[in-house]
């Protein structure tokens, strides 16, 4: 019989998947026995964002995290917490006071003061690491024009990782953002992350969200920032994988490459299952970057799925309702995929 995931890379870095509300309530019984067998650690993929866990100001509502931390422990997961700071999902009246107005820097800091204290003193010790910001950073390398830059600064980084730390002192912390592989990204994250360092702030981990395609990014633009991350000093973490085997919208590639794409004339152009040849390449991706992920074991920590059937996807519907897609190791019949084997192999040899 063929080994897990999660056993066949036990002494390498852990293998995670992401969690929905379905899995997490236990609603899906394949779906609970594939996450239970294949990986070992977990991350909520939406149920620990700030709109969700504090919607309204000083109301905070646990009861689908607090689930998601029960069965982690019950099954022994290493839990990943996601995500205190983020543009996106952050409650609207974090950044407004009652008129409506723009609240100040002091009350903006003051409100994700309490609120990642809340959190992270919730489930202090139980929770292993956080995603404490969250995609701070634009292709180019510039900051982001978030409410939290507008208004603070490139401070509220620094002051995010600083009330983690007081709220849990054992926690990691980590950064998470995706194209990480562009050049104007790593530069930016890496000048980030070295001020963060020289204030004296801790920090633990980079996130380099997985979201890829079929046919891009280059291999060797993904290494080479996962080389300048390490070379900080800290852990890198695989976070958000998924391969996609659609073509990617403009938005998301360089300007050469977008106008070959009319992304949404075809919304399932594998409606009657994925082709030989597709699912072939799509194989060849997945072997391709966990042999580079072996490669650099020493520097990973921790690879994770961002979903586990294809069913799962937020690619699905995305960038156009009705869209369908199949970029996960696990089809819409819970299945592995024909080259899963092949992963497995390619970490026990
Ligand atoms: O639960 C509601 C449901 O009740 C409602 O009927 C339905 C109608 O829109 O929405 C459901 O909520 C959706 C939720 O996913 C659960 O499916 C939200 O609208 C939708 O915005 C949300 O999308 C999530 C997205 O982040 C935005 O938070 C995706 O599931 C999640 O995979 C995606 O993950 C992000 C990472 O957190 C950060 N990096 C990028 C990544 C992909 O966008």
């Amino acid at each position: 019989e063929r080994l897990a995931l999660k056993a066949a890379f036990a002494d390498k870095f852990a293998i995670g998947t992401a969690l929905n509300l379905n899995q997490i309530y236990e609603k899906d019984s394949k779906a609970k026995a594939l996450i239970e067998s294949q990986f070992n650690t977990i991350t909520a993929e939406n149920c620990m964002k700030a709109m969700y866990l504090q919607p309204r100001e000083g109301e905070f509502n646990f009861k689908d995290a607090d689930r998601f931390v029960e069965y982690g422990e019950k099954h022994g997961m290493r839990l990943i917490g996601h995500t205190l700071i983020w543009h996106s999902q952050a409650p609207g009246w974090f950044f407004k006071d009652k008129e409506g107005k723009e609240v100040s820097k002091e009350v903006l800091i003051e409100r994700m003061r309490k609120h990642i204290h809340t959190v992270l003193s919730r489930y202090k010790g139980r929770i292993k690491g956080w995603d404490v910001v969250n995609e701070a950073i634009l292709d180019n390398g510039e900051w982001r024009q978030s409410k939290f830059y507008q208004i603070i600064g490139e401070d509220f980084v620094r002051l995010a990782f600083q009330f983690a730390h007081e709220a849990d002192p054992d926690a990691e912390l980590y950064y998470n953002d995706y194209s990480m592989f562009l050049e104007g990204r790593r530069k930016g994250v890496v000048s980030m992350v070295r001020k963060l360092q020289e204030k004296g702030g801790k920090i633990d981990g980079i996130g380099m969200q997985g979201h890829l395609n079929i046919d891009y990014p280059a291999l060797s633009d993904f290494e080479n920032s996962l080389l300048a991350f390490s070379a900080l000093g800290v852990k890198v973490m695989i976070t958000e994988m998924e391969i996609s085997v659609l073509p990617a919208p403009k938005q998301t590639r360089g300007a050469e490459v977008s106008t070959r794409f009319t992304y949404n004339k075809q919304l399932d152009p594998y409606a009657k299952g994925l082709p030989k040849d597709k699912e072939l390449l799509l194989g060849q991706r997945y072997k391709d970057f966990f042999a580079l992920f072996l490669k650099h074991r020493d520097k990973i920590d921790r690879v994770t799925v961002w979903g586990v059937t294809d069913g799962d996807s937020w690619k699905n519907n995305w960038p156009v309702p009705g869209r369908r897609d199949y970029p996960l190791l696990f089809d819409r019949n819970y299945r592995p995929k024909s080259f899963v084997a092949d992963i497995i192999d390619i970490a026990t040899k």
